[in-house]
């Protein structure tokens, strides 16, 4: 693990990760959405390191790490209109554009697909590493295949100590959940998995329709599977307060109220969680939420309750993402 200023990473540091990526290992380091686990996009040995290190299905493709639209655009067979208007308003930031890849990535990289997802990251560390590799990064979740993503670089270590060379610690992920994946390849731009920005927005930014979820056929986004995120302990959905209560949560379990206020006063209805946890706001639970489910791991949690957010469009990344970690309760 090697600490690095996450404003002004130092020069000398990313050398010596650049190094790293040069000779076809792998490094984690931290985005504005959680930490990557990064290899030379271009080398196909290189990337199977990750799929190794990860434990990860080898039909699940990576996102690959650019520092500059120009750069993107080095590793699309077609850039469609839609991607440049776009990665103009949301890059650096959380949106990965699917468009169709070229030959420069290695097809390891996108699990046979013959579409790419890019995405310039927010942080000066990633830019900075990408710059000084000079290659795009390959760069899935630093966790452990199906574990919850990581946020910190104490997370990368727990899942992957062993696995792999270095660990750049830049301190806490901002924004906390995964990039918004959208599909430009088609006629009207598809989100294939939902994140930070939100369809409603980008369609606002693009001044045109945006459609969700994976389209009829073979998925588009294979790793968008149902069981991914999920923590060691049992972890339950509840909607209502009403199916918490039955659920009799005691002093071994944990309760995470996510965007409720009722969790202050829960209806005058006794509620003997050991742990309780309130993650009111998107901003906040996005942030939190993967923290807070290896958090109650550490702890030795025997169930995890979350009583979840609305069903309203701003919670619809917060929500996907407790779906995949929980079974209904
Ligand atoms: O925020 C993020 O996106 C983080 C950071 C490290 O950038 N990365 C990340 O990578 O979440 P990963 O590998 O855990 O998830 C990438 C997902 C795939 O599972 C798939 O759903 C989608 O992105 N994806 C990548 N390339 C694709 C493609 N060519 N077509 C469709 N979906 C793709
Ligand atoms: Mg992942």
């Amino acid at each position: 693990m090697r600490a690095v200023d996450r404003d002004a990473p130092e020069a000398s540091v990313l050398a010596e990760a650049a190094e790293v990526i040069g000779r076809g290992g792998v490094v984690a380091f931290a985005t504005e959405t959680v930490y990557g686990l990064g290899a030379d996009a271009t080398s196909e040995d290189a990337v199977r390191s990750i799929f190794e290190a990860k434990g990860r299905p080898s039909d699940n493709p990576l996102i690959v790490h650019v520092a500059s639209v120009e750069m993107a655009r080095r590793y699309a067979s077609r850039w469609p209109e839609t991607a440049e208007r776009l990665a103009a308003k949301v890059w650096p930031g959380p949106v990965t554009l699917v468009v169709p890849k070229n030959e420069i990535i290695a097809s390891v990289v996108t699990g046979g697909l013959d579409t790419v997802g890019l995405r310039v990251p927010a942080t000066a560390v990633a830019r900075g590493l990408i710059e000084a590799a000079g290659v795009p990064l390959a760069a899935p979740s630093a966790n452990r295949s199906e574990h919850v993503s990581p946020t910190t670089a104490a997370h990368v270590q727990a899942d992957l100590d062993g696995h792999i060379e270095m660990v750049l610690d830049s301190g806490a992920c901002e924004v906390g959940i995964e990039s918004t994946v959208l599909d430009l390849c088609g006629p009207t731009p598809r989100v294939l998995r939902p994140g930070p920005l939100g369809a409603d927005e980008l369609a606002t930014l693009l001044e045109q329709d945006v459609v969700e979820g994976a389209s009829d056929g073979p998925a588009r986004s294979p790793g968008q599977r149902a069981k991914h995120y999920a923590p060691e302990a049992t972890a339950l959905r509840v909607e209502t307060l009403e199916d918490l209560v039955a659920l009799q949560p005691g002093p071994a379990d944990a309760v995470l109220w996510v965007g409720r206020s009722e969790a202050q006063e829960p209806a005058g209805q006794a509620v003997e969680a050991g742990t309780t946890l309130v993650l009111p706001d998107v901003e906040t639970a996005a942030r939190r939420l993967y923290a807070a489910l290896r958090g109650f791991d550490d702890a030795g949690v025997q169930r995890i309750v979350v009583v979840m957010p609305p069903p309203s469009p701003p919670w619809r990344a917060v929500r996907d993402r407790l779906v995949r970690a929980t079974i209904e309760g």
